[in-house]
């Protein structure tokens, strides 16, 4: 295992203004990630701010490696999971461990859909629908780190025309801002040079605990929305808005994850526990950043409150957790033990007149932002 071991003296000297802060950050070395694969450099990068938080990330997928913040016993907690090596990712079971999933973020029904009159199929990889953009998504890309600094990095990945069945060359310019407010901005912005559908998202799996195999059940989740878009026993809407009034999806009082995941509820007996897409209140009209989602974890006081400008959130309980990966620090990718908050346009939105538009014209700038804010409860 390679890693770095900032101990708390290193760390308050570098980032804390001299205060002492009694714990300690395992941060990757650079050398774990550096690789060459395809005449593409991989490499690792850390971005930190003033209070200590620090997120280090890799240009493969744009991918968030690890996410230190604060937590009430005075540690800092990784909240995010991953690996330790760019082999270990190159190796991993699940592939959608922190990066930047499009094309079409979610799924699209049956992998097709028409745009202009022309019918584009698209790769088939979850049973005989498209997920994530495909078995080559844009989280297994090596992107162009464009520019790097102490609290930014700019990634950009051009996706060409027909790759993963979709029309148009694509550029997507991906954005990650550490800030003073322990804020994880994420900005995404993409033009193209023919119509094409887009949706990209940002894919880690959280656990406020810190990464320790413990269950998300414990965390205490409020989403900010009063319709879902209901599915089929293979998560494809089925085109309906439906009220979560009277329903397990009803997350607008804070309650814990575990209380109802297991309701005989159907669309909980086909995400098999949480992953649905909720419509958020203000649903994206105001073009504003808004409130999404919050997270608590008690036992370690942290607060995760996820921020977008997108009409939707997939939360998603990790119902599909196998335990086959072994993650950082020997974590094991347990049966719900990982949480995924995903802001976006709804899924298979190609496919449905009624849902938020997802074309992408030439002259067009795509963008989007999601925040993922840290703070504690005490
Ligand atoms: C989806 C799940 C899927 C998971 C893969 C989530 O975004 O909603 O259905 O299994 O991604 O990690």
């Amino acid at each position: 295992m390679t890693r770095l071991v900032i101990t708390a003296l290193g760390l308050s000297l570098a980032f804390c203004g001299g205060e002492k802060r009694a714990q300690e950050l395992q941060l990757f070395e650079k050398s774990a990630f550096d690789k060459i694969v395809d005449g593409k450099n991989i490499s690792l990068y850390t971005l930190h701010n003033k209070n200590g938080m620090t997120v280090q990330l890799t240009n493969y997928g744009a991918r968030i490696v690890d996410l230190w913040v604060p937590s009430k016993d005075g540690k800092f907690k990784d909240v995010v999971m991953g690996f330790e090596t760019i082999d270990a990712y190159l190796k991993a079971n699940d592939i959608y461990n922190g990066p930047v999933v499009g094309r079409y973020g979610n799924r699209i029904g049956k992998g097709n859909f028409t745009l202009n009159g022309v019918k584009y199929q698209l790769t088939i990889n979850d049973g005989e629908n498209h997920l994530h953009g495909g078995t080559g998504g844009f989280g297994q890309m090596i992107w162009d780190v464009v520019s790097a600094a102490e609290n930014e990095i700019k990634m950009r990945y051009i996706s060409p025309d027909g790759e993963e069945g979709y029309p148009g060359n694509l550029e997507l310019e991906v954005n990650y801002t550490l800030t003073e407010n322990n804020e994880l901005v994420i900005r995404y912005l993409a033009k193209t040079d023919a119509p094409t559908v887009i949706n990209p998202t940002s894919h880690s799996y959280f656990n406020l605990h810190g990464i320790n195999s413990s269950s998300t059940n414990s965390h205490i989740l409020t989403i900010y929305a009063d319709k879902y878009t209901p599915t089929d026993k293979n998560l494809i809407p089925t085109g309906e808005i439906s009220s979560i009034e009277n329903t397990p999806l009803d997350f607008r009082r804070a309650t814990p994850i575990g209380d109802r995941i297991n309701f005989s509820f159907e669309a909980l007996v086909s995400g098999r526990g949480y992953d649905h897409n909720w419509i958020l209140m203000k649903n994206g009209g105001s073009g504003e950043i808004e409130l999404a989602a919050e997270v608590y974890e008690p036992s370690t006081g942290i607060v995760l409150k996820v921020l977008t400008d997108q009409p939707a959130i997939q939360f998603y309980s990790g119902n599909f957790m196998t335990g086959n990966d072994v993650g950082k620090r020997g974590n094991i990718n347990n049966y719900r033990t990982g949480i995924a908050l995903e802001t976006q346009n709804y899924p298979d939105a190609p496919n449905h007149a009624n849902f938020p538009s997802a074309i992408l014209n030439p002259g067009e700038t795509y963008s989007q932002t999601c925040i993922y804010k840290f703070e504690l409860k005490k």
